[in-house]
């Protein structure tokens, strides 16, 4: 009977374990302010009115229920009164702090998730291009459960057409060939819209190099995609 009693409590707890959300954590590790901000995909609850603020070396976290998807990613250079109204250099979603359904210009490093599908499927995006350096970082999963780490600062090395420039005329943001020219090779459209036919280019393999297990164009799947089950994340940014 106990042993009974042990192994109902055993499936109970497991019951409730998967049916908790995931936690996700995130951390500035920039020097500067930055304001993270979230979109979620279609019919999944908007986490955090979809944009806060992080100061350097703080964190937060954020529960997001079973089954949610969407993206993260973090603006710069952002300047918001009081009621939350202003505008950033990099990932602005219309002049507001809270995007509240509402996804961030590129270009930007992404961070994309899908959770409980069944297994969590997540990602590092550069396909719209890079702003910062992004890293995600599964714990308690089981599964492959890989660090996905895109730490270098690919705007001191961004190709000068793709080039995005702040107000002193530094680098603040790197476009994908994609968003910089719009051709169907580079944004694998059209004709182009194959994984047999599109391929690699000399601007994608520049972000493919400083980010190897980044996506650096839109069918780089096989190396850019991970899974893991049961986990929280820590989202870093630079
Ligand atoms: C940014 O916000 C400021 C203050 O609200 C405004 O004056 C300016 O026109 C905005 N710039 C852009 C590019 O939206
Ligand atoms: C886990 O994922 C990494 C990166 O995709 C891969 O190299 C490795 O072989 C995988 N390990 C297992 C056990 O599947
Ligand atoms: C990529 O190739 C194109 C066409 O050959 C060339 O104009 C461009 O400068 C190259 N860019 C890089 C970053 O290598």
């Amino acid at each position: 009977m106990e042993l009974l009693w042990h192994i109902i409590s055993f499936v109970l707890i497991w019951t409730f374990l998967g049916t908790n959300a995931s936690v996700f954590t995130f951390q500035n590790n920039c020097q500067d302010t930055i304001w993270p901000g979230t979109l979620s995909g279609s019919g999944k609850p908007l986490l955090n009115n979809g944009g806060f603020q992080l100061g350097p070396a703080e964190s937060t976290t954020i529960d997001a229920p079973k089954g949610w998807s969407g993206r993260f990613w973090a603006r710069s250079g952002c300047t918001f009164d009081q009621s939350g109204k202003g505008n950033c250099t990099t990932g602005d979603c219309g002049n507001v702090l809270q995007c509240n359904g509402a996804g961030g210009a590129p270009p930007v490093s992404l961070a994309e998730f899908t959770l409980d599908s069944p297994q969590d499927f997540y990602d590092v995006s550069l396909v719209d291009g890079y702003n910062m350096p992004i890293s995600v970082v599964p714990s308690g999963g089981s599964g492959n459960c890989s660090e996905v780490k895109c730490v270098s600062d690919l705007n001191k090395e961004c190709p000068q057409d793709l080039v995005v420039a702040g107000g002193n005329g530094a680098t603040v943001a790197c476009k994908s060939a994609c968003l910089a020219f719009n051709e169907p090779q580079y944004c694998c459209s059209g004709e182009y819209n194959n994984p047999q036919v599109c391929k690699p280019s000399n601007y994608s393999q520049v972000f493919k190099k400083a980010c190897p297990t980044s996506y650096s164009y839109p069918y780089d799947d096989a190396t850019s995609t991970f899974t893991c089950s049961g986990a929280n994340y820590l989202i870093t940014f630079c």
